[in-house]
């Protein structure tokens, strides 16, 4: 029986459609799902934009996030039953240790078709249980905002109790950046370009906050609110126009994490700074499925609530897409698809 899919032949929002596809019964490793619910990144904008990559493959059903129910298992499978509700996750061949290029380069919603269809059938051990507290909507935000945030503080970081952060700004990954760092004992310091949003980071356990329109040479004044010689760990999603302030606000030896582009993707690099303080700067790609699961267990017991800012029905997946690209989002944005 067909199922719905949206898919893109030719880059461009105005190319996403909605169309019919078969999808296959699960061969052996396999399960196949119905999938309830999935979340936008900003990566599947500038995916579906052709910005990410103008060679990938087309055509491509978009998303790297999305939550379903098991509704077969091929021969072979034991990590999931039928009727566990899984996320695929964002490298499904990486697994654990150290990225390996043969492990990252395979990823969900480009260059392996997504997750914006009604079912989808993919290999077990790219699935992952999601903690039971969570919504199908709630679940639907892990695998690539939370799980990029867990990587940077805790597989990456590390950080821990008494430890300052920065996050930049109120999208996906800095709301689980901030939320993970405080659920570690962490102190906060939260930027945005609206003091409306602010407010509600402030609500969400943020120490301090920053408004980055307001007071562009924020560096210095992130550094000064730490105390020390500095702030420990910046979650950089800036890219370009806020590498160098993140670099002001760290103290020696801290960790610079470089996680996004919002701001441009290439900028001159101060190498002394670098040097001289010895700071490290860790890049991050999402991460690996044992690291999901630990997340998982992190929040699990501590009944994290990832922020879902809006829902959209199945049928209006462009006008999802749209939203995100305005900015006017805190935190996650989803898309509805099991009725
Ligand atoms: N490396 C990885 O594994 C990985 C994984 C996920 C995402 N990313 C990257 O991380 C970035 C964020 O992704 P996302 O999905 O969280 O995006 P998102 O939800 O669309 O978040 C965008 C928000 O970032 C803030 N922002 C924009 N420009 C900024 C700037 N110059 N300085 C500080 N904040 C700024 C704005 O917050 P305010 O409205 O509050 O100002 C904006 O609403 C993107 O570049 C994405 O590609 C990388």
């Amino acid at each position: 029986m067909s199922t719905r899919a949206f898919s893109f032949d030719t880059f461009g929002l105005e190319h996403l459609r909605m169309i019919d596809v078969e999808e296959p019964d699960p061969g052996p490793g396999q399960v196949k799902l119905r999938v309830l619910a999935c979340s936008l990144n900003y990566r599947d904008t500038l995916m579906v934009a052709g910005q990410y990559d103008p060679r990938m493959p087309l055509p491509l059903v978009p998303l790297s996030d999305g939550v379903g129910e098991v509704v077969a298992i091929g021969p072979g499978v034991e990590r999931v039953a039928v009727g566990d509700r899984v996320a695929a996750t964002f490298a499904p061949r990486w697994i654990a240790g150290p990225p390996e290029r043969a492990l990252i380069r395979h990823t969900r919603g480009g260059p392996l078709p997504g997750m914006l269809a009604e079912e989808r059938t993919l290999d077990a051990e790219g699935v992952v249980k999601v903690p039971a507290h969570l919504s199908d909507e709630e679940a639907a935000t892990l695998p690539c905002a939370a799980l990029t945030a867990w990587s940077s503080l805790v597989t990456e970081g590390p950080v821990c109790a008494g430890m300052s952060v920065l996050v930049q700004g109120t999208g996906g990954v800095s709301l689980f950046a901030l939320q993970l760092a405080k659920l570690l004992g962490a102190r906060v310091m939260a930027t945005s370009s609206s003091d409306e949003k602010l407010e509600r980071v402030r609500a969400l356990g943020a120490d301090a906050v920053l408004n980055y329109r307001e007071t562009p040479a924020w560096g210095r004044e992130a550094a000064k609110w730490a105390g020390g010689d500095g702030v420990d760990l910046v979650v950089e999603v800036g890219g370009a126009k806020t590498f160098e302030e993140s670099l002001k606000a760290i103290r020696p030896g801290g960790v610079v994490s470089l996680i996004g582009n919002l701001s441009g993707s290439s900028a001159p690099v101060p190498l002394t700074r670098i040097l001289m303080s010895q700071v490290r700067v860790q890049g991050i790609l999402v991460g690996h499925r044992v690291g999901f699961e630990a997340m998982n267990r992190a929040v699990e017991a501590h009944e994290l609530r990832p922020v879902v800012d809006r829902v959209f029905p199945f049928e209006a997946a462009p006008e999802a897409f749209r939203y995100l690209q305005s900015g006017e989002h805190f935190g996650k944005v989803v898309i509805r698809v099991a009725r």
